[in-house]
């Protein structure tokens, strides 16, 4: 089988453009995955061609890259899955990451990110005289974020990295989430209040690119939305994001649609001059939203209607137990 691979370059030390694209055409054979194809270019072709990999199994995390645009293991993806009409196959280093040279990035500021969470379990009660006992339903339960290999592909697509690095991420989310809900962990208060904060689970917009490219199905969008419901549940209701997921289920449940500026109005607790003096700053850079919204006439109505079937839109809520 022929495939050519189109291979975006770095190499630091260039006196000239340091970034460029190389092509290689290669022969391959039908069960060849990405890595094969680049470790037959390493090999064969090009010696300087900078790559991380190690199992060849999708287990050590290594080799993370993107692959026609996203995310994934190269190890684990074949060439025949991926290979487009023109023959090519796209590849590229992770995003979101410094790149080192060529597939190569600095995953420093992931492990950092990691460290940040405090991945390990902590106690405050004395040590048990045999060992920790927890029952197996909760281990069975932490089965998805143990999965974890730690690749980064999330990262790489994470669109809120992309406009702001300060994010802890899906990767560390999900970590953390393998904490909280394990029962021998007693830190829960301290790993709430540090992840309630800005750079923490609220910042997640809820794109599920990192549970589209997570190559273990470690799913970490729903961890973080598991984290949000238990800050809520544990009391910790002073923060726009809480009063965020708070007001749009309320409003929904009134109307049977979203009123935006009631959303506005309770996300940032306008009513409240305490909380609105606190969020006054966020409140003038609405403003060139709403003008611009004004001008092309989308504002919402300042008076919203009940929808026809309104009563239907309770029976979720009241099935939910909301
Ligand atoms: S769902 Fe959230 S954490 Fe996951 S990629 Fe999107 S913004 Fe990032
Ligand atoms: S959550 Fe998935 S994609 Fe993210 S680091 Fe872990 S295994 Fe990789
Ligand atoms: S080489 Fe280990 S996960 Fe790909």
């Amino acid at each position: 089988m022929k495939v050519k691979l189109d291979v975006g370059r770095f190499n630091p030390e260039s006196e000239g453009d340091k970034s460029f694209r190389q092509e290689f055409d290669l022969e391959v054979e039908e069960y060849y995955t990405v890595l094969d194809a680049l470790m037959q270019v390493r090999d064969y072709e090009d010696p300087s061609l900078a790559m991380r990999c190690s199992c060849r199994a999708s287990i050590c995390g290594s080799c993370a890259m993107k692959i026609n645009g996203t995310s994934g293991l190269g190890c684990n993806t074949k060439i025949v899955d991926v290979i487009k009409k023109d023959g090519t196959v796209k590849v590229d280093p992770a995003g979101n990451l410094p790149v080192v040279k060529d597939l190569v990035v600095d995953m420093e500021p992931f492990w950092s990110k990691v460290r940040e969470i405090k991945p390990f379990l902590q106690t405050k009660g004395p040590e048990p005289q045999d060992e920790y006992i927890a029952p197996q339903q909760a281990m069975l339960d932490l089965v998805k974020p143990v999965g974890c290999i730690m690749c980064g592909a999330c990262v790489s697509d994470c669109t809120v990295l992309e406009v702001d690095s300060n994010f802890i991420g899906p990767a560390a989310l999900a970590k953390a989430s393998r904490f909280i809900d394990d029962p021998r962990d007693e830190m829960n208060a301290e790993r709430f209040a540090q992840l309630n904060q800005y750079t923490g689970v609220w910042d997640c917009t809820r794109c599920m690119a990192c549970v589209e490219v997570c190559p273990k199905g470690v799913a970490p969008m729903d961890r973080i939305m598991t984290i949000r419901d238990q800050i809520i549940n544990a009391g910790i209701k002073n923060t726009n994001g809480a009063r965020h997921a708070e007001g749009f289920a309320s409003i929904v449940k009134r109307y049977g649609t979203l009123d935006e500026t009631q959303l506005v109005i309770k996300t940032f607790g306008v009513l409240n001059p305490i909380v609105a003096l606190k969020n006054i700053k966020a409140l003038f850079g609405l403003l060139p939203v709403a003008y611009r919204a004004l001008r092309k006439n989308k504002l919402p109505p300042v008076f919203h209607h009940k929808i026809a079937g309104v009563s239907y839109i309770k029976n979720i809520f009241k099935k939910l137990g909301a």
